[in-house]
């Protein structure tokens, strides 16, 4: 299997003709595992402030453990230039070892001699981390020398990294040619909720799309609209549709580029897309702005708009109302204020209340925005990948899943 370059358009793309770690003979043996340990960290200390990727990888290491395997692990945190130790996986290896309760061993490297000698002294039950992939520029080039020296390590290639499957590396993808190389239970849980959502879904099925800007979810609307029932509309790039339907959206961020691209798609999707019918407004763009409420019609020109409003939160509820499918990626408007956030958080309680629907959280934003409602239990799925959702919902084929073996 090839890496490809993630761009070929193909649609439901998932997991489910990957083999798995079900479909492989690991005892005695030495497994490489790629997760995606890329977590938020606090700049003064390096403290981990959300471990949920660590977390969510404990399903996999879990298994091949209780399956006779040694393991050593690899990811990459942070987008360092070389050899960083800011970018360091310590704390990483620290919070792993306090979530499995036995010793994580942290390498001092990632390839050569040394770490490949600590590799092959791992008994069953071992687990070893690597330093952070991306401290050789190797990695990211998708570098076949790079990935044989990574190959070295294991027996078996496994990638649970599906925040990661959208990127062409040595660790996601090009050491895949070098080893047996199978799916992890995070990958295929990602692939069967997102998959299925797009290939199978429940109806009716509601998306709800937000974010600052059109350009970046041109590719989901294209994909989701002859897919889903409806698209509600939110955050800034709602704005943009809204001015390509003329109405006033005042000193609000616009993407005057993307407005005939807003104007095609309003067209193409005149009886699914619902956008917003009122605002929370603010005479400028700071969490203590002066705020207002108006209908859609209303915008004085120097205000700006930073959430959705009242009535707009009571039109998405009712169009979730009945929902059995439901895909959020992108928030409602500037969450990170809370005087902004009531919007996003509102869509969060909505989705919570759903009892009889499937509800898909794309990662990133929206992922957090569930977290702070103290909601992301009730979810069926919260995504762990950002960039990799948005390019799963865009229908592209992700390279990290393509390299791994047909069942
Ligand atoms: C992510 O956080 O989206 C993944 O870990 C990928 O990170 P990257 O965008 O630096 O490749």
């Amino acid at each position: 299997m090839g890496c490809g370059n993630g761009s070929s358009r193909v649609f439901f793309a998932t997991a489910m003709n990957k083999k798995t770690i079900r479909e492989i003979e690991v005892k005695g043996k030495r497994v490489l595992v790629r997760c995606d340990f890329n977590v938020p960290q606090d700049k003064q200390d390096l403290h981990i402030t959300d471990d949920r990727r660590i977390r969510e990888a404990l399903p996999t290491i879990n298994y091949l453990l209780e399956h006779g395997a040694a393991l050593i692990l690899m990811s990459h945190l942070g987008r360092p230039k070389g050899k960083d130790e800011k970018y360091s996986l310590k704390p990483v290896a620290a919070r792993l070892q306090e979530l499995l309760g036995r010793p994580v061993q942290m390498a001092n490297d990632v390839i050569g001699d040394a770490v490949v000698a600590q590799a092959q002294a791992l008994k069953p039950g071992d687990v070893m981390l690597l330093e952070n992939v991306r401290f050789y520029p190797e990695e990211e080039k998708n570098d076949p020398a790079f990935a044989r020296e990574l190959a070295r390590l294991g027996e078996v290639y496994v990638n649970d990294a599906f925040g990661s499957a959208h990127r062409a590396h040595a660790s996601t993808c090009g050491v895949a040619a070098y080893l047996p190389a199978v799916a992890g239970f995070l990958m295929e849980k990602e692939l069967n909720y997102l998959g299925g959502a797009l290939e199978n879904p429940r109806r009716p099925f509601v998306a709800i799309l937000g974010g600052a800007k059109i350009g970046d979810k041109i590719g989901v609307i294209e994909n989701l609209l002859p897919k889903v029932d409806r698209i509600l509309i939110g955050g800034g790039m709602a704005n943009t549709f809204m001015l390509a339907k003329s109405y006033p959206v005042g000193a609000s961020l616009v993407e005057a580029d993307k407005l005939d691209l807003a104007r095609a798609l309003l067209q193409n999707g005149a009886t699914k897309l619902v956008l917003p019918i009122d605002w929370v407004i603010a005479d400028r763009f700071a969490a203590d702005a002066q705020a207002q409420t108006v209908t859609a019609t209303n915008v004085p020109n120097d205000w700006r708009i930073l959430d959705i409003g009242p009535a707009t939160i009571q039109l998405f509820e009712q169009e979730l109302q009945n929902a059995k499918t439901a895909i959020w990626n992108g928030p409602m408007g500037v969450f990170e204020f809370p005087k902004f956030a009531r919007g996003t958080l509102a869509i969060a309680r909505a989705l919570a209340n759903l009892t009889d629907c499937v509800t898909i959280i794309g990662g990133g934003d929206s992922a957090a925005a569930v977290e702070s409602a103290g909601v992301a239990d009730k979810m069926s799925h919260v995504s762990t990948g950002g960039g990799a959702s948005l390019e799963f919902m865009e229908g592209r084929a992700l390279p990290g899943v393509q390299a791994l073996q047909d069942k």
